[in-house]
């Protein structure tokens, strides 16, 4: 029912392969690849060449959150280096339905990412293309931020509007939240509304130290989170 999917920005970068092995081995659903262009969002971060490179080594989807302007040529990129879901910011595209249409006709999943500041209006006319929506729970551009409170309605409402799009064409979109997700306030997050949890810092931070890096505490603390917020 809930969806873990951490965020590569916080692992480290130094043995990138083992973590994603080891976190998917911990119980992560997704892994969660953050791409920054240093255009639109103030970071430079990883391309298509990572997505390939960790593509073998799991066979949980590789989520990808892209954070650049203009968005299609690295879709289709992400799509020939084995991406299994690809969001973009709407604003960031010159022709929201063309990018959508892109993904899908590559075989991924789609999905539009709202700011805080995004109004949820970009839905109306692009519901029955969509996949999954993904709120931003803090500015993009970097990890380890805290989780905005006012989100917490926003996901409300999506949520209403995804649940009033089921009702009505039997189709499910999953609502995905990305930023300052930690197991303090999963529950609270859950009960919004999400179903889709990125977290970077939280995860990556908690499993640091040993050798290998160790995730399966965390992830076992927050899913009993979830299944106490969904109880
Ligand atoms: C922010 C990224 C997030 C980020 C989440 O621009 O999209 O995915 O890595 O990191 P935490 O969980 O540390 O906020
Ligand atoms: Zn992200």
């Amino acid at each position: 029912m809930y969806r873990l999917a951490p965020s590569l920005l916080s692992a480290d970068f130094a043995r990138l392969g083992e973590e994603v092995e080891n976190v998917i081995a911990a119980g992560a659903d997704w892994i969660h690849f953050d791409v920054m262009d240093n255009h639109y969002v103030p970071n430079l971060t990883i391309g298509p060449l990572v997505c390939k490179a960790i593509r073998p080594l799991t066979t949980a989807p590789i989520d990808v959150h892209l954070m650049v302007k203009p968005v299609d040529k690295l879709i289709s990129d992400f799509l020939a280096a084995g991406a299994d879901i690809i969001t973009f910011h709407p604003e960031a595209s010159e022709h929201i339905d063309r990018s959508l249409a892109l993904i899908r006709d590559g075989g991924a999943k789609a999905g539009l990412v709202f700011n805080p500041a995004t109004p949820l209006n970009y839905l109306d006319h692009t519901m029955d293309r969509l996949d999954i929506v993904l709120l931003m729970s803090v500015n993009p551009g970097f990890g380890g931020q805290t989780f905005i409170p006012g989100v917490l309605g926003k996901l409300a409402a999506a949520r209403a509007r995804l649940d009033a799009c089921k009702q009505a064409s039997g189709r499910d979109i999953l609502l995905e939240v990305d930023g300052g997700v930690k197991a303090d306030n999963i529950a609270a997050i859950a009960r919004a509304g999400a179903d889709t949890f990125v977290a970077g810092s939280a995860v990556f931070g908690a499993g640091r130290g040993g050798d290998p890096h160790r995730y399966d505490t965390i992830i076992a603390r927050l899913r009993a989170e979830l299944a106490a917020a969904g109880a």
